[in-house]
């Protein structure tokens, strides 16, 4: 809740930041008022009389699950070298899969070319770990941060009109566990350089984890505006949206896109039907809410108690958002449409529950419907990507999202994942792009748009993958799902789809 607030008011953010700091600033003076005291050998024996050896161990610190704290988990960082070397060496430790980090300060002694370039390097060369960057008052770089996000997938840059005094860095790590580790710096209100910073290693101390997690909170509840170059893919859903409501539909002409949606839906509308209780739809990459809004208004499908909706393109959200406002009540109150990008849903949807943050703002339909979370948490979840969704996403997202979709899911939940077919890419995909032309870019579709060898086609910033059988069942055993059962579907004789079913696979 408090996140919720914060997201929305600059001056709470303040205060937020400010409490967090003081925590961890006490935690930290804990420690070191602890290390002080620490009794010298020679008074050892003396205090150990005085106090009991019981009592001098209860002075080591404790995190917050009872393990003893280790010093060494909490260090300060005095200068911008050291500050700017600790950022090295937590880039270069084994198994980090994410950073985010807030740059709000004027460093003095660095140089901001080699700065970027070292940057660019590590971007190229770890396409898989995910970087966010919320930028604050550095105007002068924009150039430098907009070409960075626009050539780099796994980067996203923010500005926040915030007027924050300190700046965090945080890395996750999947090895040798999961962990954090953080490093918050105070800027000096006045000139901007970093006076102070404090590193929090979650790898030494895993209690130190923990605040990783709250600064992680903080970092995703402050107020933010992409950078241009980030939304380089989503813009084609974005200025597109209108077209893809008007020319993809259960209606269609194409007689691939008509096959290929009617049996999706009634595969899906199968599986629904024998839910034996309450349950969650829940998209990802939703778009203009064909599938949602429709299902929605099934008399047939009254198990389904929720619609959620997840997709990053403001215009397709926009189109859903509008239609599903002008359906009835008892269809209109069940469905949701999530700002969310599927590649970091994690953060909402994990193990059957959620949490919403007010960023993923579709704040005026929760105020009228009501969204309880114990509704989701409680019921089955079914949870799907359609219409060959992963295959527009590129092959860092996709992944992502995928796993993104099993770690949305718990022990019963049913993650449900339809794309085109690898073997009719030849024939079909020559079918299908001209007729959808308005959504790809009117005048780009040329011979050289289609690749059979890879089964891909691009044009302008359109993208698509066809995927063969084998390619999906290794990308959900890699994204820790198991498939139960598959479908193909079918167009005449022919076969353009792949319908799969999945459950997580640790349960
Ligand atoms: C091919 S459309 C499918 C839309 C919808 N599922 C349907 O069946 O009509 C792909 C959708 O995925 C969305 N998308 C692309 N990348 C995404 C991401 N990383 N996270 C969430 N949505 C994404 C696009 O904005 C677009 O709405």
């Amino acid at each position: 809740m408090t996140m919720l607030f914060a997201a929305t008011n600059g001056t709470v953010v303040t205060i937020v930041v400010f409490v967090i700091l003081a925590v961890v600033v006490v935690g930290f003076l804990g420690i070191y008022l602890t290390r002080e005291k620490k009794p010298s050998p020679a008074s050892d024996a003396q205090g150990k009389e005085e106090l009991g050896e019981t009592l001098a161990k209860e002075a080591v610190p404790r995190s917050p699950e009872g393990v003893a704290m280790q010093p060494e988990g909490v260090v300060a960082l005095r200068s911008e070298q050291e500050l700017r070397d600790k950022y090295k060496e937590l880039r270069e430790r084994p198994g980090l899969v994410r950073v985010q980090a807030i740059w709000a300060a004027v460093y003095a002694d660095i140089d901001i070319a080699d700065y970027f370039q070292e940057e660019r390097e590590f971007l190229s060369e770890n396409p898989k770990v995910q970087f966010e960057r919320i930028v604050i008052g550095q105007d002068h770089h924009m150039t430098y941060l907009q070409e960075l996000t626009t050539d780099h997938q796994n980067l996203r840059i923010f500005t926040s009109p915030t007027n924050l005094q300190f700046e965090l860095y945080l890395c996750e790590y999947a090895q040798p566990v999961r962990h954090m580790v953080g490093v918050l710096v105070v800027n000096s209100a006045l000139s901007r350089l970093p006076e102070f910073g404090v590193l929090l290693d979650g790898d030494v101390d895993r209690g130190l984890t923990q605040f990783g997690y709250t600064l992680r909170n903080w970092f995703e509840s402050i107020p933010k505006t992409a950078v241009a170059g980030t939304k380089r893919t989503q813009n084609v859903w974005t200025r597109n949206a209108r077209e893809y409501d008007e020319f993809v539909h259960r209606e269609s002409e194409l007689p691939f896109l008509r096959d290929f949606i009617r049996q999706e839906e009634t595969l899906l509308e199968d599986l629904l039907t024998k839910a034996t209780q309450d349950v969650t739809l829940l998209e990802f990459g939703s778009g203009t809410g064909r599938t949602l809004i429709d299902f929605a208004k099934r008399g047939n499908l009254g198990k389904v108690k929720l619609f959620l909706g997840l997709d990053h393109s403001q215009g397709m959200l926009e189109v859903a958002r509008r239609k599903r406002d002008k359906t009835a009540r008892n269809a209109r109150d069940r469905l949701f449409f999530f700002d969310l990008d599927g590649a970091h849903a994690n953060r909402a949807f994990w193990n059957g529950q959620v949490r919403l943050h007010s960023s993923m703002n579709d704040e005026a339909q929760l105020k009228r419907a009501g969204f309880e979370a114990g509704g989701y948490e409680r019921g089955d979840r079914f949870i799907c990507c359609l219409l060959n969704t992963l295959g527009v996403l590129d092959a860092t997202t996709r992944e992502a999202m995928l796993r993104n979709m099993f770690t949305a899911a718990g022990d019963d939940d049913s993650v449900i994942i339809s794309v085109f077919d690898r073997e009719a890419f030849e024939v079909y995909a020559r079918e299908l792009y001209p007729h959808i032309h308005a959504l790809v870019g009117k005048d780009e579709i040329t011979d050289e748009s289609y690749d059979d060898q890879l089964a891909e086609f691009r044009a302008g910033y359109y993208y698509s993958h066809w995927f063969a059988k084998e390619e999906i069942e290794s990308l959900v055993d890699q994204s820790g799902g198991k498939i139960s059962h598959e479908w193909p579907i079918k167009s005449g004789d022919a076969t353009i789809g792949l319908f799969v079913l999945a459950k997580r696979d640790d349960v």
